[in-house]
């Protein structure tokens, strides 16, 4: 009699699967599959676990099958572990459209190692230029970790394990667009792009390595309407100022692991900072 698992799918599932069962959710409810073929893209453990590969002939991606306009949205992601120079993961809110919205997050993968650069953009109505980039606390490839965004009318937070890394204030009054009307999928794809993520191009995705292979789990959206729209509610993110803590932490990160600010980039904005940079 054939065992029911290999060696090697018997650790996914224990490992990888197993958790998630135990905490639910289904990703089958939640997402379609658009990129990469059933090989490079697939559902696993019956809609507890995603994973995307990339090798030589194509990456792979997914996309939520619904829409939000504000919320909190919450991923869990383990990145490509081993040499993942020149791989990025993109996972990303974005609404369709030349003048769409769109909140980042990239992470850009490294030889062995070495750190992953988790680079973060907020576009609205089609501009962006608004890079952060971080290192990250931990070894983002080892466990899963949550991602999360909080969208709010006067702020989008941007969270790592509940710790939030980059807070991008509603700025109207400073004449800056705010992504307040589009409504945004959730999408995320994991591509080459060994031509600029390693350094500008200087180390090149190791092709002996492929496929390259991320996760995901434990998805949860809760689109924001009625009493989580009021400021001031209990939860410290329907606030429109940030706690001590929350304000803290965001220091700790900021001063302990931002590696790029374009409102501190003289050279780029020689002429003045954007508007919203008073803010942050
Ligand atoms: C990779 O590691 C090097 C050396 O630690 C670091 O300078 C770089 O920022 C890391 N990330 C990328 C994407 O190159």
């Amino acid at each position: 009699m054939a065992p029911p698992f290999s060696n090697s799918n018997a650790l996914l599932f224990f490992f990888l699967i197993l958790p998630t069962v135990l905490l639910g959710s289904n990703l089958y409810n939640d997402f379609d599959l658009t990129w990469g073929g059933d090989q490079r893209a697939k559902i696993l453990g019956g809609g507890e676990l995603l994973s995307l590969s990339l090798d030589r002939l194509s990456g792979a991606g997914f996309q939520s099958k619904k829409d939000y306009l504000f919320g909190r949205i919450d991923m869990q992601i383990k990145l490509v572990a081993g040499n993942s120079a020149g791989t990025v993961t993109a996972y990303y809110l974005s609404s369709q459209g030349a003048s769409h919205d769109e909140i980042d997050f990239e992470f850009l993968g490294n030889v062995s190692g070495e750190p992953y650069i988790m680079h973060t953009n907020v576009y609205t109505q089609g501009k962006g230029n608004r890079e952060q980039q971080f290192y990250l606390w931990f070894d983002p490839t080892a466990n899963f970790h949550t991602y999360s965004v909080v969208w709010k009318p006067w702020h989008v937070i941007f969270l790592v394990d509940n710790s939030p890394v980059r807070v991008f204030r509603n700025a109207e009054s400073l004449g800056v667009p705010f992504p307040k009307e589009q409504r945004m999928k959730i999408y995320s794809s994991l591509w080459n792009a060994d031509d600029w993520a390693t350094r500008g191009g200087l180390v090149k995705t190791d092709w002996s390595k492929a496929p390259f292979t991320a996760y995901y789990r434990n998805f949860k959206a809760q689109e924001c309407t009625g009493s989580c729209m009021s400021a001031g509610a209990e939860a410290w993110q329907n606030q429109k100022e940030l706690d001590a803590y929350t304000r803290r932490r965001l220091r700790w990160v900021q001063r302990n692991f931002m590696i790029y600010n374009y409102c501190t980039d003289q050279n780029r904005f020689p002429q003045g900072f954007p508007p919203e940079c008073t803010q942050s």
